[in-house]
């Protein structure tokens, strides 16, 4: 079975951008961790990463009804966007929504989620740890 991993924009520049907030892990490094994971669960790994709104709307609407399960770090468009959220609503797999910061210490903007109206649940301020507990909590929804 394969749990995708989708990444929204400007995690591409994970390692350099706002340290602080984010970490110095990179994309491929939360990759790396991710894979381990979800091998350990018996799950094989889609892992991308787009800056664009469309592109991640046509993976969700893709892999419908082909995935195990979904581990989505939407990014800025978690605060943004309903036709993402509208997507999501149609997939048939458990949902588990990623922020490595806590988006709820942050600015008011951050506080509120579209995607987390259609998720199984969220997980935020871990770091990249937060995807390996996602990729745990994803496999126990699918039955793992
Ligand atoms: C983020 C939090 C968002 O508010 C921000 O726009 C991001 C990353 C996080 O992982 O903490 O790009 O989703």
């Amino acid at each position: 079975d394969v749990l995708l991993v989708l990444n929204g924009p400007n995690l591409n520049l994970l390692g350099e951008r706002d340290p602080e907030q984010y970490g110095r892990d990179t994309l491929a490094d939360i990759e790396g961790a991710v894979r381990t994971r979800a091998s350990s669960h018996g799950f094989e790994v889609d892992f991308r990463q787009s800056n664009y709104e469309g592109e991640l709307i046509s993976w969700i609407q893709e892999t419908r009804g082909k995935v195990a399960g979904l581990v989505f770090n939407p990014a800025g468009y978690s605060h943004t966007s309903v036709a993402i959220a509208d997507a999501l609503d149609l997939f048939d797999a458990p949902i588990v929504e990623v922020h490595l910061s806590n988006i709820h210490k942050r600015e008011p903007f951050r506080h509120h989620s579209y995607v987390s109206a259609v998720a199984s649940g969220v997980i935020a301020g871990l770091g990249a740890h937060g995807y390996e507990l996602a990729v745990d909590a994803v496999a126990r929804l699918a039955g793992r």
